[in-house]
């Protein structure tokens, strides 16, 4: 699992209680996954359809480095499911895992389109013919 995106846990992202605020949490899993689906699919008309059980397995404290990783688990024929986890980008300590994210690649008419994509894609092998080096 990839974990590309880092944050700085701030007031503004807390709840009553002095944690960080699920709801924060989901915005930022939701467009991490969101731009992972539209790299890997090469269509930014990308929608969430079905987030799994969500589990919030610890709580984050104001001034926390956290890390998002996603990882693609399976390619449908107009779909894509994605697995995610957030941890504590110093201690590792799991914060979040959502078990399934599915993403559904769209036409230009808003219909389920097929996506054409059978496996993950890495950047080094999407940028492979541009003649730089590896
Ligand atoms: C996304 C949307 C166009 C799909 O329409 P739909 O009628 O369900 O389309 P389909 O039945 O053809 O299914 C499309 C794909 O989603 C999958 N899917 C549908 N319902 C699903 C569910 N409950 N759980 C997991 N996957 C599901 C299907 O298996 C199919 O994947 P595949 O082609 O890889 O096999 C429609 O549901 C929609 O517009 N939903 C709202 C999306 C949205 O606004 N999201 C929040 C903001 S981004």
């Amino acid at each position: 699992m990839n974990f590309h995106t880092r944050k700085w846990v701030k007031p503004e992202d807390l709840n009553p209680n002095g944690t960080l605020f699920g709801g924060s949490l989901l915005r930022w899993i939701d467009e991490e996954a969101a731009i992972y689906a539209i790299v890997q699919l090469g269509n930014q008309r990308v929608v969430t359809k079905y987030i799994s059980e969500i589990n919030f397995v610890s709580a984050s404290r104001q001034g926390d480095i956290i890390e998002l990783g996603i990882t693609a688990t399976e390619f449908g024929r107009t779909s894509i499911s994605l697995t995610c986890e957030v941890r504590n980008k110093i201690t590792r300590k799991s914060i979040l895992t959502v078990e399934k994210m599915v993403f559904v690649n769209l036409g230009e008419d808003g219909l389920p389109a097929p996506h054409g994509r059978t496996e993950i894609k890495y950047v080094k092998d999407q940028f492979k013919d541009d003649g730089l080096p590896e």
